[in-house]
């Protein structure tokens, strides 16, 4: 059977951490609980919270971590509402934090669930199997100049016209019901040589979009640092653009102590610095790993340290 999940940089990124003995951390993505058990692992008095928003996630994790079950505490929900579902804990403060962004390997290779325009399946899409929009609702009812929209910000599509009128004309006659029809209107609408980079993209935007996972990410950063002890880590490892540049942005924002224009004399902003950057440029998965597990060759680990306030 193949594997639910290979955890991508798990050295590196459980390194980043750097555990503390009777340490309390998160896993914002517990996925198939790679990273939570390395976590469990290499400091045996740590305690963990797991959150995912797929129930067979958190099932998958459970599942691997049952060695380390006392110090393990699953939460089903968005890493959105990380401090709330925290609090309800009676967490307030944390030792770390670990976000490995995006979707595991077996939700993509589940075709029923319509992730990988490489099989087919419906046009489903959702992380969370209890919302109740799809992306067959996007595909089908969302107007022309909205989709647009989503494939230019969420999918840096340049086709993005083309392809949206494309979807538009062909759910004139028939509703678009599965992955490989969505992946047939976009083939016949873009140059042969970008075909499977504009339905990687398209894909993306959707998934993006459909499970609002850039917002969702900018909540998680901000409360994630809030609730940080000094001396505590964050670590983030995405694997698109998009991804990557709120990270680093959000870390250059919590790292400046004014952000007042450059023309004021003197500083009134009272902004203060919240984060130390560790890694001034991401860290990437090795060669060798890469050759091992092509999902890590578009990884990118960065790591900020919260200040003393
Ligand atoms: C790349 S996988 C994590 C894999 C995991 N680190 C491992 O080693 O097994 C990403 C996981 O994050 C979950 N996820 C993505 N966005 C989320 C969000 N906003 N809130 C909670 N879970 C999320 C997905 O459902 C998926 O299971």
């Amino acid at each position: 059977m193949r594997q639910y999940h290979i955890p991508v940089m798990l050295k590196e990124s459980v390194q980043a951490l750097q555990l503390q003995p009777y340490g309390v951390y998160v896993d914002a993505t517990a996925g198939g609980g790679g990273h939570t058990r390395e976590i469990l692992r290499s400091e045996p008095t740590v305690q963990v919270y797991a959150f995912d928003r797929d129930e067979e996630a958190l099932a998958e994790t459970k599942k691997n971590c049952n060695q380390y079950a006392n110090r393990l505490h699953l939460i089903k929900d968005n890493f959105a509402n990380l401090r709330t579902r925290l609090a309800l804990e009676k967490v307030k403060l944390i030792d770390g934090i670990l976000f490995d962004l995006g979707v595991s390997s077996h939700q993509i290779d589940s075709s029923e669930r319509g992730f990988s325009f490489r099989m087919e399946g419906n046009l489903d899409m959702r992380m969370d199997a209890s919302q109740t929009k799809t992306a067959s609702d996007i595909v089908n009812k969302f107007p022309y100049e909205e989709l647009v929209r989503i494939f230019r910000d969420y999918g840096e599509e340049r086709e993005a016209t083309n392809i949206a009128k494309a979807i538009v004309s062909y759910r004139l006659n028939k509703k678009i019901k599965t992955t490989e029809e969505l992946a047939d209107i976009i083939d016949k609408a873009t140059y042969s040589r970008r075909k499977i980079k504009a339905k990687a993209r398209i894909f993306q935007a959707i998934r993006i979009f459909l499970n609002r996972e850039l917002e969702s990410l900018e909540t998680a950063l901000k409360e994630a640092v809030d609730i940080l002890k000094p001396g505590g880590r964050i670590a983030v490892i995405s694997y698109h653009s998009l991804e990557d540049r709120l990270v680093k942005k959000f870390f250059k924002f919590e790292e400046k102590s004014c952000i007042c224009p450059p023309n004021f004399p003197k500083c009134v902003c009272d902004k203060k610095s919240r984060l130390k950057i560790l890694t001034k440029k991401p860290i990437i998965a090795t060669q060798l790993e890469v050759e091992s597990n092509s999902r890590a060759r578009s990884a990118k680990l960065r790591i900020a340290e919260k200040k003393e306030l």
